[in-house]
């Protein structure tokens, strides 16, 4: 396995491999890496004749008092794991090449997609990430890009501008990896005391209680929420910063419980924010 970080050098290697009709797989993390990380990876080495893996902590998705800086980061020991996983490249540019000072072009997804739910409460949020995808995409010029289910909204934000921006890429969504007892995984679970570990279990319960009361018939989202909400609030940690029912394939409001609906839910427990979602058909 190679490693890169020089963006010249990467998009090179890129344009050599096209040219000799290799498939490209590209796996964007911010490192850290994770079983959750891990299963986009094995689904790129299945699906492509080369994988590449970028680990970079992109500071323009971060808003100000956010955790840019305690954002955990340690590049050997995912060297390793990506070693093992048998990628074949692993891009990690430094902060300076990708934003050199006087940097100023974004790429931005307007509208409800990008202004709810993560949105709202990480104003930015989507602009740094659209950005840095979009210069990752250039840079390593893949056929196949790997995104996690558990940011269901970046999924489905980077999904609309691959599509509007007409990116010669296919962006492939890979289910979310729970912990035993159903905590989803994220880099951020690292933050959480015991206490708060525990309390964390009502994000995966409460959806799942969701999804029982849609099975039983419930249509009405606001009942629904509010299932949801009573769940979550017998964690006395938790504090709430969405619970939110939309249509799935483009985040549109709801009133009834139709078709493909995501359930997300973003819940504070102490400084940590977590994210969770599930899908559900009717
Ligand atoms: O999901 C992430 O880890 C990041 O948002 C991404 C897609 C790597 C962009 O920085």
């Amino acid at each position: 396995m190679r490693t890169i970080t020089s963006i010249t050098e990467m998009q090179q290697w890129s344009s050599i491999q096209k040219k000799n009709g290799c498939r490209i797989g590209l796996v964007p993390t911010m490192g850290y890496l994770h079983e959750g990380h891990l299963s986009l990876v094995r689904q790129a080495r299945q699906d492509c004749d080369l994988v590449v893996v970028s680990v970079f902590v992109n500071p323009i998705q971060f808003g100000v008092g956010e955790d840019f800086e305690e954002y955990p980061r340690d590049l050997s020991r995912d060297c390793q794991l990506l070693d093992q996983e048998r990628a074949d490249v692993v891009f990690a540019p430094l902060a300076k090449d990708m934003y050199p000072a006087g940097y100023n072009s974004f790429v931005e997804v307007y509208g409800e997609i990008t202004e709810k739910m993560c949105g709202a409460s990480r104003p930015g949020h989507f602009r740094g990430v659209t950005t840095v995808v979009s210069k990752l995409f250039h840079i390593c010029q893949p056929d196949l890009a790997y995104f996690g289910q558990k940011d269901a909204q970046q999924l489905l934000v980077v999904k609309k501008m691959v599509e509007e921006l007409n990116f010669p890429l296919k962006i492939i969504g890979v289910p979310i990896v729970r912990e035993a007892d159903g905590l989803a995984l994220s880099s951020r679970n690292v933050y959480l005391n015991e206490q708060q570990r525990q309390e964390a279990l009502v994000l995966s319960r409460s959806l799942q209680a969701a999804q029982q009361l849609i099975k039983d018939g419930e249509r009405d989202v606001e009942k629904v929420r509010v299932h949801i909400k009573d769940i979550i609030e017998t964690s006395p940690q938790a504090q709430i910063d969405y619970i939110e029912i939309n249509r799935a394939s483009d985040l549109a409001s709801l009133e009834r419980i139709e078709g493909k609906v995501l359930i997300a839910l973003a819940v504070k427990f102490g400084t940590t924010r977590l994210i969770d979602n599930l899908l559900v058909e009717v």
